[in-house]
């Protein structure tokens, strides 16, 4: 069999493992000077004025929420199709996640739904840049000012993604990027939350670290002092120097990991072009995707095997396919606690069943690519009906 093409591989060179053991070596392997050059450089790259790190997305956002006062009871509004992370925040409140429909063309949140989901009790909406293709800021902007609502940006796939030439991490109240393995900027795991505002950035760095209102290298290193003090029951969120370099190392090649992919990504639009039973996800002129996922959309009805089936022959092929995402409205967890319908999102419904994430990641070989297409087209002429 041709050799195996994982859904993922990030992107691994002797910058990686230069910085990673020269970090090793150095013995400070929490958080310490790599974290403070990772966080400056990321704000340099971006262009937000502060930068706080944590352990992964989850935890970025979870402090966001906590720095604008989400409490129990309150609303907050979150696409369909995302990881359940994006609502599982809200929970961590006692608050409702408010889960809104998206477009049939971008797995974006639609903003001409969302009016409809605010009531008195919403605080914020979680837009959520699907792919790594930006949603329409501009309205949901406009939504936010009229009923003074936050906006976090989930950005855990848009690095680097821009919106009218703004850069993905300057738009919103507060973004949080993801830095998980499989992510445009893979540390492994981790997290960094962007903002302009100096008291969101400031109430987040004090939670990320059990409310210490210092950090741990100001602490124990030469510069600082033993004491400390407890001001709020913080979290354990901190990121640290081993994943820190790791950041450090992809940061500085984010630029032409994205030429890679979005190479990826016109080869595989010109390869699908003429399959009839295959739509792709095409972006508009306003705007800049990170190429973080590849989706294509089956027409499952003019052809003899299903989306489970379609993924189980793309395998037999040595191919790994996915499925971005379970809508959320369809796990048990929201299901029962926010009584949900699935009638209730008639696009998500259309997605769903027709769904497939192809590999998409910068070191694809052109035969690779190339094979990936191939078995994608053949599969789809086999069982065409
Ligand atoms: C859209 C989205 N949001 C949030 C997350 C959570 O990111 P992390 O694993 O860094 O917490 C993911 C991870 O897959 C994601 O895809």
């Amino acid at each position: 069999m041709n050799e195996y093409i994982p859904f993922h591989k990030p992107m691994i060179t002797e910058d990686e493992v230069r910085e990673t053991a020269d970090t090793i070596r150095s013995g400070w392997w929490t958080m310490g000077p790599k974290v403070i050059r990772f966080e400056k450089k990321f704000s340099d790259y971006i262009g937000s004025k502060y930068s706080v790190s944590a352990n992964s997305w989850t935890s970025a956002a979870h402090l966001a929420l906590e720095a604008i006062g989400l409490k129990k009871d309150d609303e907050v509004i979150v696409p369909s199709f995302t990881f359940t992370a994006t609502a599982g925040i809200v929970c961590y409140f006692g608050a409702t996640p408010v889960i809104v429909d998206v477009q049939k063309d971008t797995c974006n949140i639609d903003p001409a739904k969302i009016e409809a989901a605010i009531t008195n009790k919403t605080k914020a909406i979680i837009p959520v840049h699907y792919g790594g293709n930006p949603c329409d800021m501009d309205e949901i902007l406009e939504l936010a000012k009229r009923y003074n609502l936050r906006v976090i940006e989930d950005a855990a796939h848009a690095l680097p993604a821009s919106y009218k030439g703004r850069k993905i991490g300057t738009i919103g109240n507060v973004t949080c990027f993801s830095f998980y393995v499989t992510k445009t900027l893979a540390a492994g795991e981790g997290g960094m939350l962007c903002t302009n505002d100096e008291e969101i950035s400031e109430r987040s760095t004090l939670m990320r670290l059990h409310g210490i209102n210092k950090d741990s290298w100001k602490r124990y290193s030469d510069e600082g002092a033993w004491y400390y003090e407890v001001v709020a029951p913080g979290y354990k969120y901190n990121f640290d120097d081993i994943h820190a370099s790791l950041g450090l190392a992809q940061l500085s090649k984010i630029d032409y990991m994205l030429q890679r992919r979005k190479n990826i990504y016109h080869k595989y639009n010109s390869a699908f072009d003429k399959n009839e039973l295959i739509s792709t996800y095409n972006l508009k002129n306003d705007r800049t995707s990170a190429h973080h996922l590849y989706p294509i959309l089956l027409d499952i009805d003019n052809l003899r095997i299903n989306r489970a089936q379609f993924i189980e022959e793309l395998k037999a092929q040595g191919i790994i396919a996915s499925v971005h995402f379970i809508p959320l409205y369809r796990h048990t967890f929201y299901q029962k606690n926010f009584h949900l319908e699935n009638s209730k999102y008639s696009v998500s419904e259309y997605i769903y069943p027709r769904i497939i994430t192809l590999p998409i990641w910068p070191m694809m070989s052109d035969e690779q690519i190339e094979r990936v297409a191939d078995a994608v087209n053949l599969i789809t002429k086999k069982y065409k009906k």
